[in-house]
């Protein structure tokens, strides 16, 4: 079963009336993937009720960032929402605020702010981007009250910075970090894709292609550093390629077994972000 609400009213009486039933949440912008269907999935098989947020987020954009043209699609993402209800008899709520203050009452002037974490990597080119997710991901956990709150691992660093956030202010929820689900060419799935031209998809594939190469080396226990050094002196469309401590998103040390390689990859219509998890012998 599916249910829309888009006021912050019609979801706190909703949400009251539920009790103790285990609440996954799924936060997303919209304009779903299979990438937010397989968190949306995940909740399903967890939780009582699901309660999946379509929010195209103001205050995580920069001012010269794509918030105006961000795909807005939500007749298609109910649809493929309802495809995953028909099949299960679990329930879905579709929350989609039909304004900002919905999330955001006229009053409210608080911001989330993770320190450390969020000044390396993404938050070197977007400045304030961290401050609006810690920001509307807290709200939404205060909204939703969710037992499980389901994330994307395609956003390494987001992860990161919500499990910090989780951590620093002791909130009482699950985080649950799903794999990256990518296309058949290994290109991670985004809703930005669909910002590419047919020559820039083909390009695109450098990203994960690079991060493939370079975790065959770590595993080879190669010289990674010559790589990544070589690799973006070469190319000045990499905004980062970087080897870490995937636990504290630190450089690693010899001893280091769980590392992380992240890339950001820029092309003309879009800036591209993925992944991948290594785990050293
Ligand atoms: O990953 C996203 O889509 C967004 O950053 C999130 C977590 C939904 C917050 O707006």
């Amino acid at each position: 079963m599916i249910k829309i609400l888009s006021t912050r009213f019609e979801f706190d009486q909703y949400r009251n009336s539920l009790g103790h039933d285990s609440v996954g949440l799924v936060p997303t912008m919209g304009n779903l993937h299979e990438g937010h269907l397989s968190l949306l999935k995940q909740s399903m098989l967890e939780n009582m009720v699901s309660v999946i947020t379509i929010f195209v987020n103001p205050k995580q954009f920069g001012p010269s960032e794509d918030f105006d043209r961000y795909p807005r699609t939500l007749e298609e993402d109910i649809s493929k929402i309802s495809q995953l209800a028909i099949h299960s008899d679990k329930e879905i709520i579709v929350f989609v605020p039909k304004s900002i203050q919905e999330i955001y009452p006229e009053n409210f002037n608080s911001v989330i702010s993770i320190k450390g974490i969020t000044q390396k990597l993404e938050g070197r080119f977007r400045p304030d981007h961290f401050d609006g997710v810690s920001t509307v991901v807290y709200r939404l956990f205060v909204i939703v009250a969710a037992k499980n709150a389901y994330f994307g691992q395609k956003d390494f660093q987001q992860c990161a910075v919500i499990k910090q956030m989780v951590n620093d202010l002791e909130l009482k929820i699950n985080i649950v970090i799903m794999p990256i689900i990518r296309n058949s060419e290994g290109l991670a799935l985004s809703s930005r894709n669909q910002y590419l031209s047919e020559d820039e998809r083909i390009e695109a594939l450098t990203l994960p292609r690079t991060l493939q190469a370079l975790e065959l080396l770590i595993l080879e226990e190669g010289n990674y550093d010559t790589f990544v050094a070589k690799t973006l002196s070469e190319n000045i469309k990499w905004d980062y390629l970087e080897v870490l401590n995937a636990e504290t998103l630190n450089l690693p040390d010899p001893f280091t077994k769980k590392l992380v390689i992240v890339g950001a990859y820029r092309l003309m219509s879009a800036r591209l972000l993925d992944n991948r998890l290594v785990h050293k012998l």
